[in-house]
């Protein structure tokens, strides 16, 4: 599908965006190892979210829809049952990889697969790691790329340095220290999301956790889990397009509810701030150990050039080639590095994002781990490929709200992944 969008002169009003991507898929998968049932409000119903709980049915777990909840009758740890078929990931890391954690540790056999994008994205950083556990995990290129087949073993913990700091494989890791004999430890050198341990703990798990310079999680195994309550709040990476959006559309105010904050979630919205833009947290508040707030944007004129460097990527990892829209109306430069994960996400954001923009006849300046954009720019129009990626399908037609003839997104129906809704909501707030 394609999808045209055209210059607008103001967005304005209230939204509350899709639920939690990652704590969706947390919601089921660490549920599901529960001695107990539990209950999800809020769950995020899109492509990937709705790929895990397809896969944990697979995987014999009772998983039932009421109104505006889920039931999820957990089987411990080893309760799982052998899927019949190859299991279909579609386009969802998180899934594939806190997945593996999980199956490295059965009792049976699994062969995982996803789609084209997925299939080219790598997978030893998980399956290395775990096959030091004790796991025995095979596929292409020696087990690094999809499909991949898993023998479960019995596995042991481990201490392991996650250099990329990336939450995908702490959170393999620690699934697999929950199933494992003895301690396991990660540590990584700036702190990832932390949803995993902040959940597990929740459950009982017998976990900690220590922060001083780096970040280390260290859990027990075969303590059991206790089913909980959980209530998705809204989405700080979805709710950030239109954050964005309101900052740079003259005349816009809205009003995003029930956002998490999360530390290792909000840098976006915190170097938006640092860029001279109108956002502040109303009614921030705590749940079940998240932090929530009422994301307030207003349109600001003079917002300025920034640097992100290594430290700054985890927490707004998923942001980076929106900052990269709201870079080329900011003054002076925007300086991106340390941000070379980009290259291995849903698409290569990195090429994506400058591509895009220079084929809308805009500068932008391509470095291995980043990118150097300088503002502001005029926004004249075209057409833009997403690469079937939602974030840049999403990030575009944000700049397309600027652009005096619109911008055309080829394979605008990937947003599908992680905010279905998305241009539905657009055309609430819109101001024409
Ligand atoms: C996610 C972790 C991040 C992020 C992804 C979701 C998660 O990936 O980019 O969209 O839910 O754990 P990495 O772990 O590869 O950094």
């Amino acid at each position: 599908m394609e999808k045209r969008v055209s210059s607008v002169k103001s967005i304005k009003g209230t939204l509350r965006v899709p639920s939690d991507k990652s704590i969706s898929h947390r919601s089921i998968i660490l549920t599901s190892l529960a001695n107990g049932n539990s209950t999800v409000k809020n769950f995020l119903k899109a492509g990937d979210t709705l790929t895990t709980l397809n896969v944990f049915r697979k995987l014999g777990v009772s998983i039932q829809e009421e109104k505006d909840s889920l039931k999820i009758k957990g089987v411990n740890f080893f309760g799982f049952k052998e899927p019949d078929n190859i299991l279909d990931m579609g386009n969802s890391g998180t899934t594939t990889r806190l997945t593996l954690g999980l199956l490295s540790g059965q009792n049976f056999f699994s062969a995982l697969t996803g789609d084209d994008s997925l299939r080219q994205r790598p997978m030893g950083r998980v399956a290395e790691p775990l096959k030091m556990m004790g796991a025995d995990i095979d596929g292409r290129e020696n087990g690094k790329l999809l499909p991949l087949s898993v023998r479960g073993r019995k596995l042991k913990g481990i201490s392991f340095y996650n250099k990329k700091s990336s939450a995908q494989v702490k959170s393999a890791i620690l699934i697999a220290g929950l199933l494992s004999e003895g301690k396991t430890k990660v540590t990584e050198p700036f702190k990832s999301r932390d949803h995993t341990e902040k959940m597990l703990n929740a459950m009982g798990a017998d976990i900690y956790v220590e922060n001083n310079g780096e970040y280390t999680v260290s859990i027990t195994g075969s303590k059991e889990l206790n089913g909980i309550d959980i209530d998705v709040p809204a989405d700080p990476s979805s709710a950030s397009f239109f954050a964005a959006a309101a900052v740079l559309l003259p005349d816009s105010e809205l009003l995003l509810k029930d956002v998490l904050v999360n530390p290792t979630r909000d840098g976006f919205f915190r170097k938006l701030k640092e860029m001279g833009a109108k956002l502040e947290y109303i009614n921030l508040r705590e749940k079940a150990g998240e932090l929530i707030a009422d994301v307030h944007v207003e349109y600001s004129p003079n917002i300025k050039g920034i640097k992100i460097e290594k430290k700054d990527v985890p927490s707004m990892v998923d942001e980076i080639p929106l900052l990269a829209i709201v870079a080329t109306q900011a003054e002076g430069e925007t300086v991106v590095t340390g941000a070379e994960e980009l290259r291995v996400k849903e698409s290569d954001r990195i090429k994506a994002v400058i591509e895009n923009l220079k084929n809308l006849g805009m500068e932008a300046e391509e470095l291995e781990d980043g990118f150097i954009i300088r503002g502001k720019q005029k926004v004249r129009g075209g057409v833009i490929d997403s690469f079937k990626d939602h974030r840049i399908a999403m990030g575009f037609s944000i700049l397309g709200l600027l652009s005096e003839e619109g911008i055309t997104i080829k394979n605008a129906d990937s947003v599908f992944i992680s905010y279905p809704e998305f241009y539905e909501h657009l055309e609430k707030v819109i101001v024409s």
